[in-house]
């Protein structure tokens, strides 16, 4: 059965859930908000459905209601691999089935059809100038496919907007297939001297990455393996999921949505911070010419703080424990990297940041997430420049940008639209006064 078909299969039910719950349920609340949250980014306030993944505090995420270690041992992997295909982790978001090899094999095979990219792709990327912003790079690559949006043109022939989903999940299919030649693009352009390597078409999604910026190495492959998997998705309130489903919300076609999602992800707070950590881990290292001692780290780490910056790769606005996904990468590099200094520094602000961060008595989540390890394990095994590691991100993170994008279709949610209130209407409505007049 094909993914589409798959789809369909699930549509219905889904939509009898939600039409149910909307009559029978529509006014139960939820939550209330605070002036405090409003001020605050939203911090905690439900705003969004996200059936795709979700984070549970202290767990960590779940695609589809499965842990990263159950996605890990329970989907199916390349031969000799000790992490599965990329393509039934995609199977396994937008359907919410575990793949068998057959059907990750056949969405990677589906993919390797539709993977040759546009030319107008490699003339935008090629317009920058090679020290410009890897992230804008693919941000605009995907703007340039636009035209080619198959949704986009059935929209304007005019279609039931029960069937938005169908030409969304094909846009969404051919984005995914062609993102790992356009990251790689990107890579040669800035880093090998316009060097490109066609892609293998014996290799599975994340190794053909890998050869493609000349890494082929069976231990990368895997690097890649993993980190698409653990960064594919992280429920639909992030910055650059909820841009992109906002976006897609308008019916703005898929090019346009994820490259909205990428220029979120490209901040410091957010997809920038792997980069950010690892530049912080090799500046340590500068400084104290190798793996610094306990009193040296604690003494940089609460200077970091006193200089009113952030500990990179620390910290979450939902996880409240140990995020799983570094969990699964600090084991991999424990096997992989465990003598390079920049490994053991990571390792040695581990033992060191949570006291210190606890100790402000403001960070809610001390321990480390995801960012704190990606950027040492890329340069490990080859990809040194850091200025590219958010890209590896939104590769990955297109996943997660698609399926809720097809999903939000496939229900037709409508255009997001909250409400904004002024500080003006805060003050009257917390002092009782006269609203109409403080309006004014
Ligand atoms: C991820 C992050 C943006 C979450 O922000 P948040 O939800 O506002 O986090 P908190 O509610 O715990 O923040 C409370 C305070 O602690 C600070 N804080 C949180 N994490 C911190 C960190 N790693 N280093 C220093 N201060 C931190 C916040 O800046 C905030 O300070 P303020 O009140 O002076 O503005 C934040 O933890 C952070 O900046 N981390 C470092 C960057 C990073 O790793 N980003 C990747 C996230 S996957």
């Amino acid at each position: 059965m094909t993914l589409e078909a798959k789809i369909r299969e699930k549509i219905q039910l889904r939509r009898e859930r939600i039409d149910c719950l909307k009559r029978e349920h529509g006014d139960f609340v939820i939550s209330n908000v605070t002036v405090e949250q409003i001020y605050s980014g939203i911090r905690g306030v439900p705003i969004q459905v996200s059936d795709i993944s979700y984070v549970d505090p202290e767990k960590g995420v779940r695609y589809q209601g499965y842990t990263v270690d159950e996605c890990i041992n329970l989907l199916p992997n390349p031969e000799d691999s000790r992490f599965p295909y990329i393509g039934g982790l995609y199977y396994l978001l937008m359907t919410g089935e575990l793949s068998t090899v057959a059907r990750a094999v056949e969405i990677e095979e589906d993919w390797r059809a539709r993977s040759e990219v546009p030319d107008v792709v490699f003339n935008v990327i090629d317009a920058f100038p090679d020290g410009a912003a890897a992230m804008a790079m693919f941000s605009a690559a995907l703007l340039s496919m636009s035209s080619g949006s198959k949704f986009a043109a059935q929209y304007a022939d005019g279609m039931d907007k029960k069937e938005h989903w169908i030409p969304m999940l094909d846009d969404s299919m051919d984005l995914i297939a062609r993102a790992p030649e356009i990251c790689a693009y990107i890579y040669n352009k800035k880093y090998r001297n316009h060097e490109h390597i066609k892609p293998d078409p014996g290799l599975d999604y994340a190794a053909n990455f890998a050869h493609m910026v000349g890494l082929d190495d069976p231990q990368v492959y895997d690097l890649l393996r993993m980190t698409l998997l653990l960064l594919a998705d992280h429920e639909n309130a992030n910055v650059s999921a909820h841009t992109a489903h906002l976006v897609g919300s308008a019916l703005s076609d898929i090019y346009l949505a994820c490259s909205a999602g990428l220029n979120g992800l490209a901040g410091p707070l957010h997809g920038l911070a792997n980069q950010e950590c690892f530049k912080y881990i090799q500046e340590v290292c500068d400084r104290f010419q190798g793996v610094p001692d306990e009193d040296s780290l604690t003494a940089y780490l609460q200077q970091t703080l006193s200089s009113g910056r952030v500990i990179p790769g620390y910290g979450h606005a939902v996880l409240r424990s140990i995020d799983p996904r570094f969990a699964v990468e600090y084991k991999f590099g424990k096997a992989t990297a465990a003598d390079d200094p920049y490994f053991q520094t990571a390792k040695a602000i581990f033992k060191t940041a949570p006291a210190i961060l606890k100790a402000t008595g403001k960070v809610k989540n001390p321990w480390p997430n995801v960012d704190a390890l990606t950027g040492v394990l890329f340069n490990h095994f080859g990809l040194t420049h850091s200025s590219f590691y958010t890209v590896l991100f939104g590769l990955s993170r297109l996943m997660g940008f698609t399926c809720h994008i097809v999903w939000a279709r496939a229900v037709n949610k409508p255009i997001e639209r909250p409400k904004a209130l002024t500080t003006r209407i805060l003050e009257a409505m917390v002092s009782e006064q006269n609203l109409e007049n403080l309006i004014r």
